[in-house]
């Protein structure tokens, strides 16, 4: 889907929430796997100590963390008063209340690769583990790259039966508008305990709760049973019933949630155009897997004519529970991105806005923190010209291939994409909206492989000059040279 030969744009829906979600490592990311990067990051060389907020690190040969990515870890946008991922935060919370859910927003960012992998039974051999895609402060601590790294200590800590936690990730990835190396997610889960529901029914305490839930009248397509032998097994030690009270718990409470950012997105589009039409809101649950649920289900919205994926979710492995000291527990689990909810909610175009100090951009969410009612959509302030350059180049010969001769994975050394973004981000930060491959093809005598990038320099602030963005194109073709061992063209 992201792969180098054949790359598509984030075209597809799938393509653009996966990234978000973070379903993109089950699906997507293919041609990084085992690719030992060419790439070195700009952050201070190894050997060495690394400062990331208030702690230090002792990097090694894997650190790969740009410094533009160290100083923004106290950025905080999801607890930033009036900030739109904090109220969508604030919006996805309210449908989780307490006592049921504890709230959390402060887990710090650095994890082990345990918790972010391990421990949620990630393959030793999966490409999310790979350095081109995840940013590693050494060889076994890392930029969380989701926030189910933190699954496991809260269950562990037993505060409360479900809980919200809202936090920074990080990942290598591609540049355009809905792609940013940091961003936002939301993990829920919901547990019941075997030894606490009468007589140990869980099935009927769960539905007892599903009950409780208000109805709505989403429309909502859910054509698969609970659950399938090959496709999305029953676990062992749960029974069907169980399986399928708890499956519907997660996904009524999951479309409230849906059906309330929609209600309040709707209601801020009526406000500034009283004669605002929408279609009727339309969800769909599919099959998914992920390493830590099954079954599990990702849950999509028809959404300006496509299927938009913003959450994956399931039933909790009980081998988690079991790791986590709460063997008699069962539940749910589900993951989501803010950004891509704040972008619909809001209708913010362009996901570095985010970031932006621009008071044009940030006044006009004042107040709505306090007050989620005078929520209004995002009003665009000024669109300043793209500046497109395009950079050719020849692969090393060592990195032309992503595909080794059985067809299986990349050799070391093989090329990848999010180096070349990671440089072009280094040198033009938030002046870069957008990098895309344009162009390439393999000389049919040396093999060798030539690729095309277009980079569009756009300030979201300011008009860019052409000088300004030479500048930074060249220092791009420099860093090409130096760090990748391209041959320009
Ligand atoms: N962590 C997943 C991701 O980034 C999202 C997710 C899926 C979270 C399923 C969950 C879950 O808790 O049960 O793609």
């Amino acid at each position: 889907m992201r792969s180098i030969a054949g790359r598509q744009r984030l075209s597809t829906a799938r393509d653009v929430l996966a990234v978000f979600t973070g379903l993109a490592t089950a699906s997507s990311r293919r041609i990084g796997v085992f690719c030992e990067c060419r790439y070195k990051s700009t952050g201070s060389a190894f050997p060495g100590k690394v400062k990331l907020g208030d702690k230090t690190y002792q990097k090694d040969s894997w650190f790969n963390v740009p410094d533009s990515i160290a100083t923004s870890i106290d950025r905080q946008l999801h607890t930033t008063n009036d900030h739109p991922i904090s109220i969508t935060r604030s919006i996805v919370e309210s449908k989780f209340p307490a006592p049921a859910f504890k709230h959390y927003h402060d887990f710090f960012p650095v994890v082990s690769t345990h918790e972010n992998f391990d421990s949620l039974g990630f393959p030793a051999d999966h490409p999310g583990r790979s350095k081109t895609d995840t940013y590693y402060v050494n060889e076994t601590t890392v930029l969380r790259t989701h926030t189910s790294a933190h699954e496991l200590e809260i269950f562990q800590a037993k505060e409360s039966d479900g809980y919200t936690i809202s936090a920074d990730v990080y990942r290598r990835d591609a540049i355009d508008k809905t792609h940013y190396p940091i961003f936002h997610q939301m993990e829920g889960a919901r547990l019941w305990d075997r030894e606490k529901v009468a007589h140990g029914d869980i099935a009927k305490a769960v539905w007892e709760d599903v009950e409780r839930l208000p109805k709505h009248h989403m429309i909502v397509e859910d054509p698969n049973p609970p659950t399938h032998p090959e496709r999305n097994p029953l676990q062992a030690g749960h029974a069907p019933e169980e399986a399928a009270a708890i499956a519907t718990h997660l996904k009524r409470s999951l479309e409230l949630m849906v059906v309330e950012i929609f209600s309040r997105a709707k209601a801020a589009a009526m406000a500034t155009n009283p004669n605002y039409h929408d279609e009727p809101l339309k969800v769909r649950w599919v099959e998914a897997y992920f390493p830590w649920t099954s079954p599990s289900w990702e849950l999509e919205i028809y959404w300006q004519d496509q299927w938009l994926e913003v959450l994956g979710s399931g039933v909790v492995q009980q081998e988690l529970l079991q790791k986590a000291g709460v063997p008699s527990k069962l539940g749910w689990a589900f993951g989501l991105g803010l950004e891509r909810i704040a972008m619909l909610l809001f209708e913010i175009p362009d996901i570095r806005l985010f970031w932006s100090q621009d008071p044009r951009f940030l006044s006009q969410f004042t107040g709505v923190s306090d007050d989620l009612d005078t929520l209004k959509r995002f009003i665009p302030f000024s669109k300043y010209p793209a500046c497109y350059k395009d950079v050719a180049f020849w692969l090393p010969p060592a990195s032309s291939s992503t595909t080794s001769a059985a067809g299986g994975l990349a050799p070391p050394q093989a090329f990848h994409e999010n180096d070349i973004m990671e440089i072009v981000r280094n040198i033009g930060g938030d002046n870069v909206e957008d990098v895309q491959l344009t162009d390439e093809f393999t000389h049919p005598v040396s093999g060798r492989r030539s690729l095309c990038y277009r980079i569009n320099y756009r300030s979201l602030e300011r008009t860019l000059t052409n000088e300004e963005a030479n500048r930074f194109h060249e220092r791009v073709r420099g860093e090409l040279v130096k760090k990748m061992a391209v041959e320009l063209r």
